[in-house]
Formats: C-alpha cells, sequence, structure tokens
C-alpha cells in the first residue's frame, strides 16, 4: 500500500474519516502548537519579537501561499477569507457604469455578492449556463450535473460581450466539483482586454493552478490550505494590482512600517507589492496558524497530494462501478480521466434520494462528508488512504457497517 504523502498522524483525526475539507480542513498539530506558544507571548508582551513574530509571521504566511499556488511571495496580500480577496478587487477595479460581470451560473455566493454590491454603481453580474440543463437558484435541485465532454469554458467565452470588463469562476465549483481549466479562459480573456479572476478555494492546497494568464486569484485558508477560518490570501499580477484603488492601509505605504520616522508625514507612495492591498495590523495568530498548515503543505508537495487525490478518486469510483452509485460513478470516472475533477467527487442526486438520511448513517459509521445542491461531496486530501477509500465505498454502496 502506498504512503500518503501528508502523514495521518500530523493530524489528530484519530478514527474519523474527514471527507470534508471542502467545509473545513483540519489543522495540523504542528500549527496548534505554534499557537499556544504565541499565545503564551499576550501575557508576557516583552516576548512578542518585532522582526520574527510581528513582521516575521506575515512575511512567512506571503512565502507559504505563494508556494502553494506556484506564485511569488511578492505577489500576495494577505487577507481575512476568499470573499476579503474578491471584495478588493470588486471595490478596486476601475469599473465604469455599464460595464458588465461575467461568471458561470451557480457560483457559490462569495463570489457573486462582491460583484452584485456593484449593481449601486451600474455595474451588472451577468451569469452563464455552463451545459445543458444546468440550472441554479431556486431550481438547483433541478439541475442536471456537468457532463463529461461540455465545452464549459467556450460557454464563458462566447458570452463574452462589448460591456464585459470581467471573468469570475470558481476554479473548482462548491457543489458539483467541476474543476475549470484556467488557461483557457484566461487567454482568450487576455486577448480580449477582459481581467480574469478566480475564486480558487476550492482546488488550492491540493491541486496547483496555472496562473499564467489570471489577473487575481483569492483564497480562503480554512479548506484545503488548513488553516483556520478567518485567513486567506489574495495573488494578483503587478500589472493588475497597479490598476486596483488601494485598501488605504498605514501599512500599504512605503515604509509604512517604520515606526523611526515621522508617522505623520503623509507623503509617501502606495507599496507596488501585495501589501498595497492590505488591510492594517494583521492578526499573528491567525496568520501563523495558516502559515503553519501551509508549510506542512507545502512539505509534501501539492503535485504528490494531487498525484494521491487522483489515484484515491480513480479507485473509489471503480470500486461504486456496478453498486449503488454506478451511473454517476461512470460520469465522474470520465470527468477525472479528462482532468475535470478538483479534491471533490461530488455524487449527484438531484431531487431523488434524502441526502440528509445517507449523510446520516455516514455519521454512524465515523464518516463526516457534506451535500450542496442536490450532490453528495467526498472530498479527498493527502492523507487519505486505501483504507479510507474502503470505508467510503463500503458506505456508499450500502454494505456491511
Ligand atoms: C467556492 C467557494 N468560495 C468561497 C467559499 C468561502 O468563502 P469565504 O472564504 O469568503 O468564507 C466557499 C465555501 O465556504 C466556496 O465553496
Amino acid at each position: 500500500m502506498t504512503q500518503p504523502p501528508l502523514d495521518p498522524a500530523l493530524f489528530d483525526l484519530q478514527d474519523r474519516l474527514w471527507v470534508l475539507h471542502c467545509a473545513k480542513g483540519p489543522a495540523p498539530r504542528e500549527a496548534v502548537r505554534a499557537l499556544t506558544d504565541l499565545l503564551a507571548k499576550e501575557l508576557r508582551p516583552w516576548e512578542l519579537d518585532m522582526t520574527t513574530e510581528w513582521a516575521g509571521i506575515p512575511e512567512g504566511l506571503r512565502l507559504e501561499a505563494a508556494r502553494v499556488i506556484g506564485g511569488r511571495p511578492e505577489d500576495i496580500t494577505v487577507s481575512t477569507s476568499t470573499s476579503a480577496g474578491l471584495t478588493a478587487v470588486a471595490q478596486g477595479f476601475p469599473f465604469r457604469k455599464g460595464d458588465e460581470v461575467l461568471a458561470p451560473l451557480g457560483e457559490f455566493p462569495s463570489n457573486a455578492w462582491p460583484w452584485k454590491a456593484l449593481e449601486t454603481r451600474g455595474v451588472q453580474f451577468r451569469e452563464v449556463p455552463l451545459w445543458e440543463g444546468q440550472r441554479s437558484g431556486t431550481e438547483a435541485l433541478d439541475s442536471l450535473p456537468p457532463p463529461a465532454g461540455a465545452d464549459f469554458e467556450g460557454r464563458i467565452l462566447d458570452a463574452i460581450s462589448p460591456r464585459t470588463r470581467l471573468v469570475t469562476v470558481s476554479w473548482v465549483r462548491f457543489q458539483d466539483g467541476l474543476k475549470l481549466d484556467l488557461d483557457r479562459i484566461g487567454q482568450a480573456c487576455r486577448e480580449r482586454g477582459v481581467a480574469f479572476v478566480v475564486d480558487g478555494i476550492q482546488g488550492a492546497g491540493t491541486h496547483l493552478p496555472s496562473l499564467q494568464w489570471v489577473d487575481a486569484f483569492a483564497c480562503g485558508g480554512q479548506k484545503g490550505c488548513l488553516g483556520p477560518q478567518g485567513h486567506g490570501f489574495l495573488w494578483t499580477t503587478p500589472a493588475f494590482r497597479q490598476q486596483l484603488v488601494p485598501q488605504g492601509s498605514w501599512l500599504s505605504v512605503e515604509g509604512g512600517a517604520d515606526l523611526a520616522r515621522t508617522v505623520t508625514d503623509f507623503r509617501r507612495g502606495w507599496l507596488s507589492d501585495g501589501r498595497r492591498l492590505e488591510c492594517g495590523s494583521l492578526s499573528l495568530v491567525g496568520s501563523l496558524a495558516l502559515r503553519e498548515g501551509l508549510r506542512v503543505l507545502n512539505g509534501a508537495g501539492v503535485s504528490a497530494v494531487s498525484a494521491h487525490v487522483d489515484r484515491l478518486q480513480a479507485s473509489l469510483l471503480e470500486r461504486l462501478a456496478g453498486k449503488s452509485y454506478s451511473g454517476e460513478a461512470v460520469r465522474l470516472e470520465a470527468l477525472r480521466a479528462s482532468g475535470r475533477l478538483g479534491p471533490l467527487m461530488c455524487l449527484h442526486s438531484g431531487r431523488g434520494e434524502s441526502l440528509g438520511a445517507t449523510l446520516q448513517e455516514a455519521h454512524r459509521r465515523g464518516i463526516f462528508a457534506s451535500a450542496r445542491e442536490g450532490y453528495l461531496r467526498v472530498a479527498l486530501h493527502g492523507w487519505h488512504t486505501e483504507a479510507d477509500v474502503d470505508r467510503l465505498a463500503r458506505w456508499l454502496s450500502g454494505t456491511d457497517s
């Protein structure tokens, strides 16, 4: 049996089978140890070090966040969530009245409301179905699932109009698990002078994005990146960042952190790196926890994690063939084989089966999964094993308990 790239002993999951990092990833023990040490210093603030902690922790976080997505640390902005990153882009981008933002139908609301908030400024948010029979909103349960072989990206590109200033997508979709081709959408957007923004939270930590044609990639740290809720990062290209109005923070200007200078001297330029979009003093506690989660991940290597997840998905889908989810196993295997799956395997039932009862049965077996919009979600990561796949297969096929 092959060893998983992340040693399960790094975590404290005991006998629980946690296939729920699409909602919340577990923190490694090491992160909690580092946090405990840092929190003790809150009792003795003279022990807090300006270089290694006050400045060093966010710096370390930018470094690890850059590694986990294959970017440069100077392009990372530390943020509190995916939404905070997307909002910094939405509010800072030089939209004009009449502009339009284009997104796939059925985005997670974090990638809808920051754009819908611009309606008061005359900017329209327009959704595009990605396949025939896709539904969302109050009709979500009547949707067909994404079929293999559909031209998802083509539908977005065909929908670009002269008013489209920005296209935004989830790299991996929260409900059906589909992974979009960022190169294809991004290159076509660049050719048309349209900005391309990505909500990356459901793929980051298990998969490596291609950022070549992306302008901004926003990510909360609480899922595949193994951090706590309330911390995340935004990656932007220097050219795109330059177009955005800064948040206006005192630490986003040249020499802002140099308290030996007269800080009331406002004749300073805005920083050009990712700190330009940050928002004042950062949470050291949260930054440290996310940095440690990412450090563990980077130690294993995201490519090793994605290869491992892919192997486990193939194995699980093979074992579901001929069982209760056999139709879905065939559809998902075709998506997996064509590189269309992120870490989530989402078995579609629509209005069919009661997913509540299925999840209750999972709970009884110590398995923590989730359901959204008529899909049963099983999210694999680098610490899962073949034995876990075995347990999942037995649950999903309704055999022994
Ligand atoms: C695609 C996607 N984006 C964003 C989020 C979370 O957004 P935030 O980090 O702003 O809470 C989720 C789930 O919680 C999600 O599935």
